[in-house]
């Protein structure tokens, strides 16, 4: 049995991690991988014939995506006829991740708990609304926008700046909703679908800021932990019953060829839980803290899926806890250098795991390549420990303006008051 993961980050990394350990790094292959990814190759991923040549000649029997744009683009239903099994929805099962619109009238027609939502299809058209609820309100593209296309206003102006920037990439005929902003927690919930059963991995919870205090811009992700304690726990029937449930069903009923991974971004306000958003892969970086924590042999979960057998797996997971801190080069997201030394890998503890996103290697030396360039998770009996492993670890690393969040996993102790 032989795999390749498609995708470059530390999620990739940690997906390769985990299927190396029961089907060794020789049958695992990433493409197009990263320079602490054993067996990475490099191969266009937008050109799905460039991954199936790469497959046959390799003898590839499987082919796990990790970033969403090979599914919005259809490589499940290019793959149909071949004999490569691909693990991922379908090009139309992937709308839900790569239209807001096709996701928000889902979830509505199948009575999933989100929050109101108006459809647009020219900018000028919205410019009441921003009136009128003042501008307090979250507008989303309707594509893919690598994280750029939603926009959480609190201001009349905000919103129109929003307007203007989504205008300027996109013209005055764009698609895009306007939801009810609701603030609260938020959290993510990753599962496995075979398009009959959903079941779920443990809760993590993303910092999406580049700030210590949830500040500063937006970026791919600065650190996760998991399990979320407290009372995130005690909402677990209700997302199953007013989330997780109502998907399933509309997965069914919409006869849906998913199989693959599914995730729900949801807000958590007064004990109550919304659904914002579905991704159709793996988290970044929840991966990182998720696959660690899976007792499971991830090619059995695949595998049942494919099958259509997911219920007869049950999910068994480590009882610690999980800590990931990404580590950026200064800039990110924004304008950023590549190409510096990084020192002290050499001497990470046995205990601690570090999963590379922006590397590579030349002349034996790893260098940065990209503006996350590591993640170092650590473990531990409590989340103060873990995360205090994982920052020890930390301390260890040293690239050229290298920076970090100091305060992941910190919201917790609000959780827990609660
Ligand atoms: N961590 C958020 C995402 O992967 O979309």
């Amino acid at each position: 049995m032989k795999i390749t993961i498609i995708g470059s980050g530390g999620r990739e990394h940690t997906l390769a991690w985990k299927f190396a350990q029961t089907l060794t790094w020789e049958n695992v292959f990433t493409i197009p991988g990263n320079g602490g990814i054993p067996n990475s190759h490099f191969v266009d991923t937008n050109n799905f014939t460039e991954i199936e040549t790469f497959c046959k000649k390799n003898e590839i029997d499987l082919i796990f995506v990790g970033p969403e744009q090979p599914l919005a683009n259809g490589i499940v239903n290019f793959f149909e006829d071949k004999d490569i099994k691909v693990f991922g929805p379908d090009k139309e099962a992937a709308k839900l991740e790569a239209s807001k619109i096709f996701a928000k009238q889902f979830m509505q027609k199948y009575g999933v708990a989100t929050a109101d939502f108006q459809i647009f299809n020219n900018i000028e058209d919205a410019k009441n609304i921003i009136e009128e609820k003042n501008g307090n309100l979250v507008i989303k593209f309707d594509g893919l926008a690598a994280g750029k296309g939603v926009f959480v206003c609190s201001s009349v102006n905000e919103a129109n700046s929003a307007l203007q920037e989504l205008e300027k990439i996109y013209g005055k005929n764009v698609n895009f909703l306007i939801e009810d902003k609701i603030s609260g927690d938020e959290i993510s919930i990753i599962g496995f679908t075979d398009g009959n059963t959903i079941k779920l991995l443990q809760t993590s919870q993303d910092h999406k800021q580049l700030l210590d205090g949830d500040k500063g811009p937006n970026t791919g992700g600065m650190g996760a932990y998991s399990p979320v304690p407290g009372i995130i726990k005690k909402l677990i029937q209700k997302i199953n019953d007013k989330i997780v449930s109502p998907t399933l069903k509309g997965i069914k009923a919409e006869n849906f060829n998913y199989k693959g991974v599914i995730y729900f971004g949801i807000m958590v306000k007064n004990n109550e839980a919304y659904l914002l958003e579905y991704n159709v892969r793996f988290g970044d970086p929840e991966t990182e803290v998720l696959l660690p924590a899976l007792k499971n042999d991830l090619y059995e979960i695949v595998n049942a899926c494919l099958s259509g057998e997911l219920k007869n797996i049950n999910f068994e997971f480590e009882e610690d806890y999980f800590a990931d801190v990404v580590l950026v080069s200064g800039g990110y997201p924004k304008k950023y250098n590549k190409g510096y030394v990084i020192n002290g890998l050499e001497n990470i503890s046995e205990n601690t795991l570090i999963f590379h996103a922006g590397t590579k290697t030349e002349a034996g030396v790893m260098l940065t390549n990209g503006g996350r360039v590591l993640n170092v998770t650590g473990r531990g009996k409590t989340l103060n420990k873990a995360l205090d492993n994982a920052y020890k670890e930390v301390n260890k690393i040293y690239f050229k303006k290298m920076f970090f969040r100091e305060d992941i996993g910190k919201r917790v102790n609000k959780y827990l008051k609660k």
